[in-house]
């Protein structure tokens, strides 16, 4: 097999590791229709479930497969002929069939929990992969819990699996343990130790149990790995999986550091992810990184004046490079008068520098007060100051609104669109703004 060095098989897990997050199980007709999505965002690997486990995850995988033609669909199976025998027949309607057989390898698993010997393990994972290559060409092995195995007996399981057939070998942080730079030798270990592993596929797969689960695996790919396995929004057993958003843009971001590709249209990353939120009822955490709802907002109002310079003081990608529609300029306690003035004039009301000042001082004071200052407390607060006699004529409001949207097309960065009807009162500005407003200092001031 001749493998792209540079180019990484995002494999996702999220109809399987992924619902087995408590709260998250999905039913075959929500998991067909997420694995459409999936496709949309051009995955390459689908893990569709563990059709031994129930007819629910039998039928899954037979939709999932009969429903996206282009990607691997694979099966999970324990090193078992039962469970293998029930993923391949899962598998039959695939284009492109995976079988994944995994086995735990470490001595807590060994002793404990199956209670088998090392030499009884080697010779069952020997054998499951030989059984698994006579129903599919293309089959992945996993030693489960490989980051607290023996480095030794590691090598050695994966060796025999390789001369069994497998093409693809995954090294598991099942309990989420490791840290990146332990991970990357253990990678490098095994690229070092084991014959005929430059003709295979090495993979990673992270659990989140210390938060490392994405530096965990991009750890992992710049030592060699060319799959990494992971799940939309992170979810998965316990703190979850490795985030597929996160590794994707951090790949695509950090391009200097992690010359490689992946052919993820990363502009469905936001919309896979609220996809997934209405199916599973599972909220996204707010400042998630690339798809939380914060993860595009500014409040701080030395963040708002250099955004709405250039969005590049404070964004390191575009919201729209992963499909969230605008950047949102958030109105508290930290906002500066730049981004308040802009407010008041999509709403209607246009005030000389003096007269803002009055505003602004009100507008702290109630920000202290409530978290977020909505649209209906801004107007309420100038009505009380200034009744109407600030607003503007309708046909200025239409014109602000214009040339905003026009600036911010024309930049590419449109930061909010006008009128919207937010959680928050939020500001649309177009990028680089700053020239009429005279007084950055004093908000850079104001806003700290
Ligand atoms: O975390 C794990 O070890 C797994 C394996 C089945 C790959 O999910
Ligand atoms: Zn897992």
């Amino acid at each position: 097999m001749t493998i792209d060095g540079s180019r990484i098989t995002i494999f996702d897990t999220t109809l399987r590791d992924g619902e087995q997050s408590p709260g998250c199980s999905m039913n075959v007709q929500e998991k067909a229709r997420l694995a459409r999505q999936l496709d949309r965002l051009g995955v390459d690997v689908i893990e569709a479930g563990f059709p031994i486990a129930s007819d629910g995850d039998f039928a899954a995988v037979e939709a999932v497969a009969a429903a996206v033609p282009r990607p691997i669909i694979a099966a999970l199976a324990r090193a078992a002929r039962n469970d293998i025998e029930r993923a391949a027949q899962a598998l039959h309607a695939a284009v492109r069939p995976r079988i994944h057989v995994f086995l735990a390898t470490s001595d807590i698993h060994l002793q404990h929990k199956l209670r088998i010997t090392r030499r009884q393990c080697l010779e069952q994972a020997r054998a499951s992969v030989r059984l698994a290559r006579s129903f599919a060409a293309d089959v992945e092995f996993s030693p489960e819990d490989a980051t607290r195995t023996d480095p030794e007996f590691l090598a050695e399981v994966v060796t025999a699996v390789i001369e069994a057939g497998a093409t693809t070998i995954n090294i598991p942080d099942t309990v989420g343990y490791t840290v990146p730079l332990e991970f990357a030798s253990l990678i490098r270990r095994l690229r070092e130790r084991v014959r005929g592993i430059d003709n295979v596929i090495i993979s990673a797969h992270c659990h989140n149990d210390l938060g490392l689960a994405v530096a965990n695996s991009l750890a992992a790919v710049a030592a060699g790995a060319r799959q990494v396995e992971c799940t939309i929004n992170g979810i998965g057993e316990r703190a979850g999986n490795a985030s597929l958003e996160e590794i994707v843009m951090a790949l695509r971001v950090r391009a200097d550091q992690y010359p490689y590709i992946t052919e993820i249209s990363t502009e469905q990353l936001y919309p896979t992810s609220q996809m997934l939120e209405e199916i599973t009822g599972i909220p996204v955490q707010p400042n998630k990184a690339i798809i939380g709802r914060n993860a595009f907002a500014h409040e701080a109002g030395i963040h708002q004046d250099g955004m709405l310079k250039n969005p590049l003081t404070y964004e390191i990608m575009t919201p729209q490079s992963v499909g969230v529609p605008d950047s949102k300029l958030v109105l508290g306690k930290h906002s500066g008068r730049h981004a308040l003035s802009l407010r008041c004039e999509q709403l209607g009301y246009h005030f000389e520098r003096r007269e803002l000042d009055e505003i602004y001082r009100k507008f702290v004071v109630l920000a202290d007060q409530i978290k977020h200052v909505l649209d209906h407390h801004l107007l309420e607060l100038i009505r009380e100051t200034y009744g109407e006699s600030h607003r503007m004529p309708p046909s200025r409001v239409e014109s602000e609104r214009a040339s905003a949207v026009a600036a911010g097309a024309e930049e590419g960065r449109k930061l909010f669109p006008t009128g919207v009807s937010s959680e928050f009162s939020a500001v649309s500005l177009p990028v680089n703004s700053g020239s009429e407003h005279h007084s950055e200092q004093e908000d850079y001031l104001w806003g700290v």
